[in-house]
């Protein structure tokens, strides 16, 4: 059993039951692609990419299929996202994508320093509710976290349609400890990067019927 203590999830676990292929092609692939906390890799690639949340995986597959030499590795503890992915993966032959299907922050506190090439989060849960922003993943201290897994000139993106959680993101950044960890390279007043770079999630699809997206990149210093 994975030692699940500090499991820091709140959103749902599930929404509808799998469907029997959905479940058949999770049993056929999910073993060989997941991460297991208590046979974590003795070495890793040099080039890793990570995402925190994946969702449906449209970006991760993305990242992957664009990025055959990187390993990229996604974290998001819902069920039917992660389902999705697989579907992905079976469909376009991906290789090069390991999944961890809980707290993102478990898996980051276990691994090695100075890896990861390239970090995503995008559209985290909001919780609006006051009471509730504490549950939110961006935070101080998971991104002094994130940075310290990252290798220096690597990249984190962060985006949100959430003008609440655009505002705690920016009182973040704005934290002398935060700025001598990274460097703000592409903040929301500029043109939201491409599709190339980073395609549109559903999320970000429905999200775009209210509002846009806003997109940040920071360049661990
Ligand atoms: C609003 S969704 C956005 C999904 C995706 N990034 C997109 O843009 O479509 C946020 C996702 O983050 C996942 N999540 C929440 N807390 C997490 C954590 N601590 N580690 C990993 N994933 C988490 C949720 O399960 C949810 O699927």
């Amino acid at each position: 059993m994975e030692n699940r203590k500090n499991r820091t999830i709140y959103g749902r676990r599930q929404s509808r039951p799998l469907r029997d292929s959905q479940k058949n092609l999770w049993e056929k692939l999910f073993n060989d692609i997941k991460i297991d906390l208590q046979n974590l890799p003795a070495s890793y690639s040099e080039n890793i990419i990570f995402e925190i949340g994946f969702g449906g995986g449209e970006n991760l597959a993305h990242q992957a299929m664009n990025n055959p030499d990187y390993t990229c590795i996604g974290c998001e503890p819902f069920i039917n996202g992660v389902s999705s992915l697989l579907t992905k993966i079976a469909k376009d032959n991906i290789t090069n994508i390991k999944i961890f299907d809980d707290d993102a922050t478990i898996l980051l506190k276990l691994m090695p320093d100075q890896l990861i090439k390239k970090m995503f989060i995008l559209f985290p849960d909001p919780w609006p509710k006051k009471r509730h922003n504490r549950r939110r993943v961006v935070s101080l201290e998971n991104l002094l976290l994130i940075r310290q897994k990252m290798q220096t000139a690597g990249e984190l993106i962060i985006a949100t349609d959430h003008p609440g959680y655009l505002e705690w993101i920016i009182a973040i950044i704005e934290q002398p400890i935060f700025l001598k960890n990274f460097k703000v390279v592409h903040t929301p007043d500029s043109p939201r990067p491409s599709e190339e770079e980073i395609p549109v999630t559903r999320y970000e699809k429905k999200a775009l019927e209210n509002r846009p997206g806003a997109f940040f990149k920071f360049c661990a210093i």
